[in-house]
């Protein structure tokens, strides 16, 4: 198997001779964001999904990231490096048990986390990111009830934001619910001059101790911008790289998980990837992220309008 430069170069050639890109979310490993053409959050990666002129898409992330990809753009092949990096969020909402939860429900409108499956969002009537959640359920008319799921700690969040009830599935990450209120307390004693950075898939009480809470574009924009010179970051760990990039400066520490035995701030779904796995999909064009097109024609609605309500709100 090539490795290093060798390796680098072989998806170089691979992605000129068939046309292809390679997008790749701020939680891979660092190799492959510094090979990749776009590098972004959720949002992003939707966006350039839905106008990228390659004829292939590879989607190093995780397999929603790679269905929204082939919903937005059913004309072109998308790959993935490896189809079990799923997500524990979208796995905590099998669309069977959403659709007899929004059968309870008749008359609320239907708001999912971009960290669902195609099945959830064909029954979704808008999709949401961490960037753009705020904007989307501020442009739902005030009298009408809103279901959102699966993310019961974002659900909440945004409950507390924009004063809207709306009734939560009950899902999680299992990487955001794992930080350790007592370690970062700790930390935060040690490191006062530290700002605490949340993603809001963190539980509520890390939430209202943050300093700033924000989806992952949001939290990289936040480190470049502020005065601050330090900060301890809660969310995945993947993250840090562009924020080092960005500012060589300053210094991130990665908020700590409760279980020291394991490294629980890395998604090992995200980490499944690697640029070896990238350049045998290239090479095979495969694993390709195929979905039914009945399914398709119904969740590329709400994603769609997602992409309209944020395009007005310059997000
Ligand atoms: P972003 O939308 O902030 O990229 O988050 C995606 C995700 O999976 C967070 O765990
Ligand atoms: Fe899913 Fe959590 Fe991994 Fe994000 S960090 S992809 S929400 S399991």
């Amino acid at each position: 198997m090539l490795k290093g430069a060798e390796l680098r170069e072989a998806i170089a050639q691979l992605k000129t001779e068939k046309n292809a890109v390679i997008m790749a979310h701020y939680y891979q490993e660092d190799v492959i964001q510094d090979m990749a053409d776009v590098v972004g959050d959720s949002l992003a990666l939707a966006q350039q999904a839905a106008k990228t002129n390659a004829d292939i898409i590879l989607l190093s992330g995780v397999y929603f990231m790679g269905e929204t990809a082939k919903i937005l753009s059913p004309q072109k092949k998308v790959l993935v490096p490896d189809v079990k990096a799923g997500c524990s969020l979208a796995d905590s909402c099998p669309a069977d048990d959403f659709a007899a939860f929004k059968a309870l429900h008749p008359d609320h409108t239907v708001v999912t986390y971009v960290n669902t499956t195609a099945d959830v969002k064909a029954l979704s009537d808008i999709v949401v990111t961490s960037t753009n959640a705020v904007g989307v359920i501020n442009s739902i008319p005030i009298d009408q009830p809103i279901l959102f799921g699966p993310d019961r700690n974002l659900g909440a969040y945004l409950q507390s934001l924009t004063g809207r009830q709306m009734v939560l599935w009950d899902g999680a990450c299992h990487v955001h619910e794992q930080f350790s209120i007592e370690k970062i307390v700790a930390l935060k004693k040690a490191h006062p001059e530290s700002r605490l950075i949340a993603h809001p898939e963190c539980k509520q009480p890390l939430l209202v101790m943050a300093d700033f809470v924000g989806s992952t574009a949001a939290l990289l924009k936040y480190t470049q911008n502020e005065q601050h010179t330090s900060f301890i970051v809660a969310t995945e760990a993947g993250i840090l790289h562009q924020m080092r990039k960005a500012s060589p400066a300053k210094e991130f520490i990665p908020a700590p998980p409760s279980d020291s035995t394991c490294a629980c701030n890395d998604c090992e779904f995200m980490k499944l990837n690697t640029l070896e796995k990238i350049y045998l999909a290239l090479k095979n064009e495969r694993p390709e992220v195929l979905i039914d097109e009945a399914v398709r024609r119904k969740a590329v609605v709400p994603i769609e309008r997602m992409l309209e309500i944020s395009a007005q709100l310059k997000l």
